[in-house]
């Protein structure tokens, strides 16, 4: 690869090789401020789940079956009913039909291994386990396969509404029932394919701010009304009423050459965000901006 100049995330360079020569970190790293980290238990149980969905995932095994403590119950059965009251008020339909297909429970934590199997079914994506977040482009070479990865550990106890990094939560509530919808399925699969691909880090960035601006934090208009289905929205009962109603927000319509422009800051809440008006739409706008890119996977 020729030298590129650095570019900008996050309001800071970067070296623009971390783009498509993402590090893999083959131990659990918890950050400075982690509500888990002085809690010698829940660091063993996180270095469990690591080494176990670490393996599954590099072996290809699909998700394992895990059998969760009360504790993690007890988080489980404190957040999700709260979240269930924000969805069924502000997510938009497909969501709402999804996660009610796909069964998901207020009271028990769903094995992502039944989720899967139901989500193939649907849509011909289905579920990776994942350690914990992985480098964006070792995340989406796994989406280009129709694997979606999800992490199978829980937040810390003594914070159930806030986890530094994505949870079971956030992905099991956030991000699984889209995936039953095709269009968002095609959505995902093109933007993992093509940042897979290319070899532009401009690129990857720009792929990366799309999926940011949709599939994490999108909006979508719906008879009339503006409704939620990005997941790190959908898995915040903070993100949820802030992203509609707070006048800090800037809402604008979906445009894909703004969208690609534009730098964000995921370590606060998200005060910039855009409306699409529907997944088919949005769909055609991804296979427009990979066509426009040159990256041949179409
Ligand atoms: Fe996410």
């Amino acid at each position: 690869m020729k030298e590129a100049a650095a570019i900008v995330e996050y309001g800071v360079p970067i070296d623009p090789r971390v783009m498509i020569e993402p590090p893999d970190p083959a131990e659990l790293e918890l950050e400075a401020g982690h509500p888990g980290l002085g809690d010698v238990g829940y660091v063993k149980r996180r270095k469990d789940l690591f080494a176990l969905c670490r393996r599954h995932r590099l072996e290809r095994l699909g998700p394992p079956l895990i059998k969760y403590t009360s504790e993690e119950t007890r988080i489980w059965r404190e957040v999700s009913p709260k979240l269930d009251e924000l969805h069924r008020m502000h997510a938009c339909q497909i969501y709402l039909k999804a996660k009610d297909t796909l069964g998901i429970s207020k009271t028990e934590i769903p094995q992502l291994r039944t989720l899967s199997d139901r989500v193939k079914r649907e849509t011909n994506m289905h579920l990776v386990p994942a350690e914990g977040p992985l480098a964006y482009r070792t995340f989406y070479s796994y989406i280009a396969e129709r694997g979606f990865p999800v992490t199978q550990f829980i937040r810390h106890g003594s914070h159930p509404e806030f986890t530094p990094e994505p949870d079971m939560i956030h992905d099991c509530l956030g991000h699984v029932p889209p995936l039953m919808n095709q269009d968002y399925a095609e959505v995902l699969t093109l933007i993992g394919k093509a940042a897979n691909t290319t070899s532009d880090p401009l690129q990857v960035l720009a792929l990366k701010r799309f999926s940011w601006f949709s599939i994490e934090f999108g909006l979508m208009e719906e008879q009339g009304e503006t409704k939620v289905f990005g997941a790190g929205i959908l898995s915040s009962t903070g993100e949820i009423p802030f992203s509609l109603f707070s006048k800090d927000v800037r809402r604008k319509p979906f445009v894909t050459d703004e969208v690609i422009e534009t730098d964000y800051d995921p370590s606060r809440m998200q005060d910039h965000l855009f409306i699409i008006p529907s997944f088919a739409w949005l769909r055609r706008e991804i296979e427009g901006l990979v066509r426009r890119f040159g990256i041949a996977v179409l």
